[in-house]
């Protein structure tokens, strides 16, 4: 297969990610006689810096003219610290979610066995757990009317039927490629959007039959997923509480650093690690490639390339087991291996594999 591929690297770890995801990417296509073109585009507060806008006109054309978008991570906390700046990073994050029209974010949450003891959740409980949390990413508050008075400022969360029906039918039918257990997450006791949601998806139950399908409110459902993980298969939920549910979804795998995502939609589906840009490990080679390199395997499994998908999975899962780890994730007196050097040792066993 040909595949063209933009190369988002952003800002603070992003860039040193981003070399190790591409090396990965080179080594699975020399594997398996694929041609991959990488085209690098700037993002975030890089590109801010550059030509004043987190996401330029020019950026969005390289991912349009791709077949798939690598993309590691946008932020500064130059920004952050400063709430009257008029343009911050993460809004380049927004403007290419919406202008690739990415409304569903696959978020895939599972342990390795020797991670365990990471997760501040007892060991006994997290054991197999495995689930795929549903965020819904171009609608709700996050692109909902706002404004701002001096003293008084609002946040509106909408959604129309099309938008809530394309979202639950990723949720369903990834039920169906899985356990077939769909849990729909909102607020339907107090929230107008929620209740909307939870009407749609009533509907929509009868085309899934084999699915089983549970509603549960982000307030309880926020309890049970570290009360009980494994309860959970699919996970549906609008763009917040998704936002929320995912970061604490990361305790259960034991750190941010091994959470891939997959951005799809109508426009070039992006991979995404759930982490963020960690400025101050920025240039220090300590931070974990593992989220990055598992965008690769989604990526893959996405153009249907399921060998491929495992190779990366099979070399990730091959490397903790080994102890070639980042601080992040290393026994204590564990060695030292750095960002390129785990990278490189995945780059090797996938192409010796
Ligand atoms: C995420 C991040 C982003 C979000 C931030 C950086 C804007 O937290 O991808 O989960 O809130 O969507
Ligand atoms: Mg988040």
């Amino acid at each position: 297969m040909k595949l063209k591929i933009a190369v988002l690297a952003g800002d603070g770890i992003g860039p040193e990610i981003s070399r190790q995801g591409v090396a990965v990417t080179e080594a699975v296509a020399k594997r398996f006689g694929h041609e991959v073109e990488f085209e690098h585009a700037i993002c975030g507060a890089h590109a801010i810096d550059v030509v004043g806008d987190p996401f330029p006109p020019e950026t969005l054309a390289v991912c349009q003219r791709a077949d798939a978008v690598l993309f590691s991570a946008v932020g500064d906390p130059k920004y952050d610290n400063n709430p009257t700046s008029p343009v911050r990073p993460e809004q380049g994050l927004l403007a290419m979610r919406s202008q690739l029209g990415l409304f569903a974010n696959v978020r895939p949450i599972s342990t390795y066995a020797s991670l365990l003891h990471l997760s501040p959740l007892r060991a006994e409980l997290l054991e197999g757990a495995d689930f795929v949390c549903i965020r819904e990413l171009t609608g709700g508050m996050y692109f909902g009317e706002r404004g701002r008075t001096n003293d008084r400022a609002f946040d509106t969360c909408v959604y129309t039927r099309p938008e809530i029906e394309r979202i639950l039918r990723v949720g369903f039918e990834t039920a169906m490629s899985r356990q077939r257990h769909l849990t729909v997450v909102d607020k339907a006791n107090i929230l107008d959007s929620s209740r909307l949601w939870r009407q749609i998806a009533q509907e929509m139950e009868p085309q899934y039959p084999e699915v089983r399908v549970d509603y549960m409110f982000v307030d309880y459902a926020s309890m049970r997923m570290i009360a009980e993980p494994r309860y959970f298969d699919v996970i549906v939920t609008e763009n917040t509480f998704g936002d929320i549910l995912t970061d604490e979804a990361a305790c259960i795998s034991g750190s941010m650093g091994l959470l891939p995502s997959a951005s799809l939609g109508t426009g070039t589906p992006l991979f995404e690690p759930v982490h963020g840009s960690w400025p101050q490990a920025a240039g220090q080679n300590i931070a974990n490639p593992v989220a990055q390199i598992l965008c690769v395997a989604m990526l893959f499994e996405h153009f249907g390339l399921a060998e491929e998908g495992r190779a990366v999975r099979e070399a990730v899962a091959q490397s903790i087991e080994q102890g070639i780890r980042t601080p992040d994730i290393q026994k204590p007196g564990g060695p030292h291996y750095g960002t390129t050097q785990v990278g490189e040792w995945i780059v090797d066993f996938i192409l010796k594999n």
